[in-house]
Parts: C-alpha cells; structure tokens; sequence
C-alpha cells in the first residue's frame, strides 16, 4: 500500500453561481413565515442593534398571574416580586405592552396615581419605583377573540391558545417583555366549566375546583425560571391520547397529547416520536426531563409551525396529526422530526436561553442541528444528510446570497419575528455541526456538558457556545465566530494533483466570501474540510501524514492507521 502525503494550500478565487440565486423558500415547518407588520406611523418601531445591548435595570423574580377567561374579554392579572439589579438604584422601569387596557397599577398594594406612571401606546412607565425589592401588581383587560394576529393570547376554533415568542407576551400584559428577564411563574385560569373544561398552563397542576356561575379554576405552578417568551395557556374542549415516560433516574413522567375528539386516533405516531425523543437526548447528550408532566397540544390556527412552551408545547394540527389513510412518509418523518425539535429545546433554549433576539440561533442552530441528529439516527443517516443539505442549497444559499443576506447572529432587526429565518436556524444547525466536525461526538459532548454546566438557569450568547466547546476540549478555534458575524455563503475551490513518483497527493483550496449587503469587505473563513482517499476499488486508504500550511504533521496515531483528517482552512490562500 502506498503511504500518500497531503500537501494542502491554495489557489485561485472563485466565481460566484449566479443560477444559485434563487428566491427564498422557507422550507422548514418550525420557521414561521415573515409577517407583514402594520404599524401607524406614530409608532414606528425603531431599529435595534446588537452593539446596543445593556442589561436590564430590573430582575422579575417570581410572576402570579391570573386571567379570568370570557368569551366577550379577558381581565388578566399579574402580581411580579421586582427586584433592582443595582441595590438603591430607582431608575424608572419601563415595560412592554401593545393592544392591552390598563385597568390598574399598584406598587407594594397601593395603587399609581396618574403621575406615577406614563402610559404610551407601546409602554407602560413606573417613574419612581421604589430603590429596593418591591411587588408590582397590573390588571390588563384584552380581547383574544378579536385578536387575529396570532400572537399573544387569541382563539383557535373555539379554544384559547397563546403564541408569546418572540414578543407576544406584550400583549397578553405590560411586563419587560426580553428573553434575559427569567421569572418562576404561578398561573391561575378561570372559565366557564363547559365551554373550556381543559385548563392547561406551564409546570405542574397544584389545584384545580369548581366557581360558583357554572366556572371552574386550575392553578399551575413552573419551578423553573423561565423568559415569558416560554409561557402558554390553553382553553378548550379537547381530548387527550395519554402515555408514560420512565426517565432513566426512575421518574414517571405523564404524556399527554391534546387535540379535538375526533383527532386523538390520530396522534399515535406523534406519541411514538415523543417518547422516542425523550430516549434519545438521555442516550446521546445525558439530557432528562425535568418535570412530571409533558403536554402536546394541537391546533388548527398557529403560524409558527410549532413551539416549545415549557412543558406546554403547541403545534400546528398538520405536525401532530397522521393517518396511514392520509398521511405520506414524509409527513411521518416531519412529525419526527418536529416533535422531537420542540421536546429538545427543553434544555437547548428553555433551561438556558438566550440574552436576547441576536443569540435566537443557539437554541434554533443547535436545536436543529440536534433534531438532525434524532432524525439521522432514527432513519438513514445518509438519506438525512442529503436531504437536510439539500434544503441548505435550495433555500438558505440563495437568501445568503440576496438582498436579505443576513449574519446567522443579526446585527440589526426592526421586527424580530421576520428573523426566525432559514439562515438562522440551517446555516446555524452547520455552524454547530462545524463543532462536531472538529471535536468529533465526544469533544463535542465534552463541549455540551460544559455549556450546561456553566449556564443552566440563565440567557446567554453564542459566544458563551462557543467558549464551552473550546474551552471544554482546550481546543484553538482560530476566528470560527466569524460564522456568527458574516453573512454569505463562502466559496471553497479545491484543485488536486498527485505526484505518482513522489507519492504525494496535492489538495489546493482558496475561499471567497462574496460581499452581501452591509458587508462589503468580508474576512477569510474557518473551514474544516473533512478528508479521506479512496483506492481504485472505492477502500479508504491509509494516511500518514498531512503537509498543512507549511507545517508537517503525523496522522496516524500509533500503530493505527488513519483513514481521515480534518483540515483547517482558515485563509484565502494557504501558504505553501
Ligand atoms: N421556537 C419555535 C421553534 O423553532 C419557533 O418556530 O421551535
Ligand atoms: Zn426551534
């Protein structure tokens, strides 16, 4: 067997494919599509930056809320433990609201009086709060069978259901309404007994009883501290296919799926994927879950595809929902897929979560990346990868190379639900799988070990991602966060030649990024290229040793041979 030589550098720039420039196609379930925003012009919102980030004056300790569910309006109290980040500090504390009336305030149970607080169409504005720890209470009227935008709480086919991320809690009550704002939430809900028998709200059902009129009461408690974007609440006459989980410690969680009567035969695939999911994060990233109770539910009216509420996911009917009459493999596998995308994010975006908007690709990049995983092992890993490749060449390659090129973490946004993009979520699950590439399975579950170690309870970056899994495998990731910061999809040219005399085998690789807007002058990638050689019968042969960027470096590791090495290119042009 010939010992070959890798002589690796660069060469020539490459000419952008022009014929990849096809329009966007949002072609992933959990990606909502962009909304059109109707503002007047009085309350244009602004553009908000990335670099503008500033922590916030107030932590949100503990939030009660209760919300007394009618079919002309809904009155909705919340009762918030504040507390100021700085001790003595009594800077006004600003919060978030849209379409609510205010009906009260008060501040350690004595009611505001007008100049205590400024009301504006978008803010509701405590002037002087006072310089310690204090109670905040706020009742807000609201009126969810009026409210079509989907967002915050609204009725789907008869039934409540809610929608907060990424800024739909506003307009359920005034409230910092920004993903590093974690509170323990209660949740108390009223109705009417037969119209809305099911109840269901995020955590664990402490009490449930029957009002006077006809109406009955739930109070659900959340252990965990959790952004608002996490809350949910559901209403309805619904039915429920029932199942058990056995965590591996020995807890017994119920499962629950939620749809109308008529639908619950259909569910038993989403059930399957469910439980599959939950197998799966133990086996492959020690991930249990962590309350007693996971419920499902199904609704007809949801624009976001699927979404991962703690404990208290809502979906789509069209991801729950299958029949071997009706359904194809493909939906089958979409279900999956998405179930399982939704039951991950319990660790990855709920138990650490993200600082705010701009991180939106460490639960999304790492999540899909993970669902991947879940699909690849479930199936055909080689079927998945082409297909999720596939979808990256199809969908993400031409937004990248558009006027909507945008980084994998945002500079800027106006509206932040016209981000949840193919960019953020695929081109974010390859920046992960980069990771994986580099580290292989065990460095990169060294890498996810240590993230939640670090941050488990808190909202943080991509940066904090990233120190994890470098940190974790003391390992040199040179400038890979500019996978974060640049947009475009870099162009790798790779030419090869083979010395038959000296047995050397000569790989060339130059890279291009192509300017995108904003962008004009780009930086060379990290890219780490995964390599092997084949004989002429299609065998992997055996490699020694690897030439790289000047350097010459051993392969092998003792006695064994290798067959694979991963390359850094990290330049335009490598020199020899
Ligand atoms: N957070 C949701 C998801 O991706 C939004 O679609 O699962
Ligand atoms: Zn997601």
């Amino acid at each position: 067997m010939h010992v070959y030589d890798l002589i690796v550098h660069s060469l020539t720039y490459f000419q952008r494919d022009k014929q990849d420039r096809r329009r966007l196609i949002c072609a992933v379930a959990t990606e909502p599509l962009p909304k059109q925003v109707e503002e007047s012009k009085m309350d244009a919102p602004k553009e908000i930056f990335l670099k503008d980030y500033k922590l916030p004056d107030y932590y949100f300790d503990s939030v009660d809320l209760t919300f007394l569910l009618g079919d002309e309006k809904t009155i909705v109290s919340s009762k918030i433990t504040v507390l100021p980040r700085v001790e003595g500090s009594s800077s006004p504390l600003v919060l978030d609201g849209a379409d609510l009336k205010l009906l009260s305030v008060k501040v350690n149970g004595e009611e505001l009086k007008n100049g205590d607080y400024h009301l504006e169409s978008r803010h509701l504005t405590i002037l002087s709060p006072p310089s310690g720890k204090f109670t905040l209470e706020i009742v807000t009227e609201i009126y969810p069978q009026k409210n079509t935008s989907l967002e915050g709480l609204y009725k789907s086919s008869g039934n409540f259901c809610t929608q907060c991320e990424a800024e739909g809690f506003r307009k359920i009550t005034y409230y910092q309404d920004r993903p590093d704002i974690m509170a323990k939430y209660t949740v108390r809900i009223e109705a009417d007994k037969s119209l809305y028998p099911v109840l269901l709200s995020n955590g664990n059902l402490l009490e449930q009883g029957d009002l006077e009129g006809g109406k009955h009461y739930v109070l659900w408690e959340d252990p965990f501290k959790k952004p608002c974007y996490l809350f949910a609440l559901v209403a309805g006459q619904l039915e429920s296919r029932d199942d058990m989980f056995v965590t591996r410690s020995g807890r017994n969680v119920s499962l629950r799926i939620w749809t109308p009567a008529q639908d619950v035969p259909k569910t038993a695939h989403a059930m399957y994927s469910l439980k599959a999911a939950m197998k799966w994060d133990e086996d492959v990233f020690g991930l249990e879950y962590d309350l007693d109770l996971f419920n499902i539910v199904a609704v007809p009216d949801f624009d976001m595809g699927a979404m991962e509420n703690k404990s208290l996911n809502i979906f789509n009917s069209k991801l729950v929902l299958a029949s071997p009459e009706t359904a194809s493999d493909a939906d089958y596998a979409a279900i999956l897929r998405v179930i399982g995308h939704e039951y991950f994010h319990n660790w990855t975006g709920n138990r650490v979560t993200c600082r705010d908007w701009f991180q939106l690709s460490l639960k999304e990049g790492l999540t899909v990346f993970r669902d991947q995983e879940f699909s690849s092992d479930m199936g055909s890993r080689t079927v998945k990868r082409i297909s999720d490749v596939s979808r990256l060449r199809i969908s993400q390659f031409p937004q990248d190379a558009g006027p909507m090129a945008h980084p994998v973490q945002p500079h800027s946004y106006i509206k932040m639900d016209n981000f949840y993009t193919v960019t953020v979520y695929q081109k974010g699950a390859e920046a992960v799988r980069m990771y994986k590439t580099l580290l292989g399975s065990q460095g990169f579950r060294k890498g996810m070990d240590l993230y939640f170690k670090r941050h488990d309870g808190q909202a943080v970056t991509c940066e904090d991602f990233f120190a994890a899994m470098r940190d974790a495998n003391d390992a040199d990731f040179a400038n890979f966060l500019q996978w974060y910061s640049q947009a475009g999809t870099p162009l790798v040219k790779v030419t090869s030649s083979y010395d038959a005399e000296a047995h050397t085998f000569t790989l060339k690789f130059s890279q291009e990024v192509p300017p995108t807007p904003g962008q004009p002058v780009k930086e060379p990638m990290f890219i780490p290229v995964v390599l092997g050689l084949l004989d002429t019968s299609g065998k992997d042969m055996p490699l020694s040793s690897v030439y790289h960027d000047g350097a010459l470096k051993s392969i092998a590791s003792g006695s064994q041979p290798a067959y694979s090495t991963i390359l850094r290119v990290t330049k335009v042009r490598a020199h020899r």
